[in-house]
């Protein structure tokens, strides 16, 4: 019998998300972001889910060439762009939009042999800092990329860094509107916390918006707000069993550096399921888990293979019990990534693309 740990990817949920999120920013099309493969859901499973998407955004070529490869005939944006002058002939053969985001790409555009024309997402850097054109330099590079033939559509786009936020997102859209005021084209500005905490601002969303988070069904702002109050359901659920269960009298400690005692007697369940699956490590005494569909808590530290969990309040649970890390339980109970991740010092985000190779991952409706 295989490790009896797994993971689930619900196909309803993806839809539901991703019909959540046309509801927040009604009118703009919806790019579903499936970059980091579908953040760690995977790109094939989670393409049944999400096909109702207007069009998918990555950043490897190889994704891109994977969702063609699905059947998909529709857009598929590079939110990155190139990284170097041949990606364009992969551009060219698979009909990929792609973002521009410094001079260096409009080099590679200009020496680029294609005999069909390039949709382009020429970005600024509106204060986030990372990649894009300087609002002063943006109108220059727009004028320069509009005189190639290499060039067809010019789109607009940017992103936020603080949409999540008591920051929130004025100052970056103010700066995006006057730079790009008089400019035509498409835009693209909203990932998930601002489509769903600013959607209904039509410069926010835009002609299109680009949620990830929101898909997968965590909130892009815990613990603002939770993935059940934005009306969004888990995209995986990560579960496990019992594999074996200790009985310790008071003073009995727990696991690598004995972080944890028992102060009373306490039946402890240890599951498989550890840090090599991408269970967060940091996570410690406390962490929420759900036994046969009733949350209790972590204790001790988290191991490579095995958590150990208290069962209290749980006389029936055993080895067998059914474990549920993070996601849906079998009753239907919830316990959200982000809520686990919390306990971990860290995001949903990074809890899912974390999901190690080794969890067989099944697809459900
Ligand atoms: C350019 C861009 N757009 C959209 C997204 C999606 O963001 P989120 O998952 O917060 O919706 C990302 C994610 O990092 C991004 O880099």
């Amino acid at each position: 019998m295989p490790r009896p740990i797994q993971a689930t990817i619900h196909t309803e949920a993806l839809r539901h998300n991703l019909a959540r999120v046309r509801a927040a920013a009604p009118d703009a099309r919806v790019w579903g972001v499936v970059k980091a493969n579908a953040y760690g859901h995977g790109i094939e499973r989670v393409f049944e889910g999400l096909r109702g998407a207007d069009g998918f955004a990555l950043l490897d070529l190889q994704e891109a060439e994977r969702v063609r490869a699905l059947g998909w005939r529709g857009p598929i944006l590079l939110l990155e762009g190139v990284f170097e002058a041949r990606d364009l002939e992969l551009c060219s053969r698979l009909n990929l939009w792609h973002t521009v985001h410094c001079s260096e790409q409009i080099d590679m555009l200009a020496t680029h042999k294609t005999h069909q024309p390039h949709r382009v997402f020429l970005k600024m850097n509106s204060g986030m800092n990372r990649l894009g054109f300087m609002p002063q330099q943006y109108r220059a590079a727009w004028t320069r990329l509009n005189a190639l033939p290499q060039v067809d559509e010019i789109s607009l786009m940017t992103h936020f860094s603080d949409a999540d936020g008591p920051k929130g997102i004025a100052r970056q859209l103010e700066v995006f509107a006057e730079a790009t005021r008089d400019l035509p084209g498409e835009r693209s500005v909203g990932n998930s916390a601002a489509s769903l905490r600013h959607g209904t601002d039509p410069l926010v969303r835009g002609d299109w918006v680009r949620p990830g988070i929101a898909v997968y069904g965590a909130a892009p702002d815990y613990p603002e707000h939770d993935a059940q109050g934005w009306g969004l359901q888990p995209a995986m659920t990560l579960s496990s069993r019992i594999i074996g269960v200790q009985d310790l009298v008071a003073g009995d400690t727990v696991g690598y550096g004995s972080s944890f005692t028992a102060e009373a007697p306490l039946r402890i369940g240890v599951v498989a399921c550890g840090y090599a699956d991408g269970y967060p490590r940091h996570c410690t005494t406390g962490t929420p888990v759900l036994v046969d569909g009733v949350r209790t808590r972590m204790v001790g530290r988290v191991s490579m293979d095995m958590v150990t969990v208290d069962l209290t309040g749980l006389p029936d649970a055993g080895v067998g019990s059914a474990v549920t890390l993070w996601g849906r339980a079998g009753n239907g109970a919830l316990l959200s990534i982000d809520e686990v991740a919390h306990a971990g010092g860290t995001l949903g985000y990074e809890l899912m693309c974390a999901l190690a190779q080794r969890v067989p991952v099944v697809v459900a409706e």
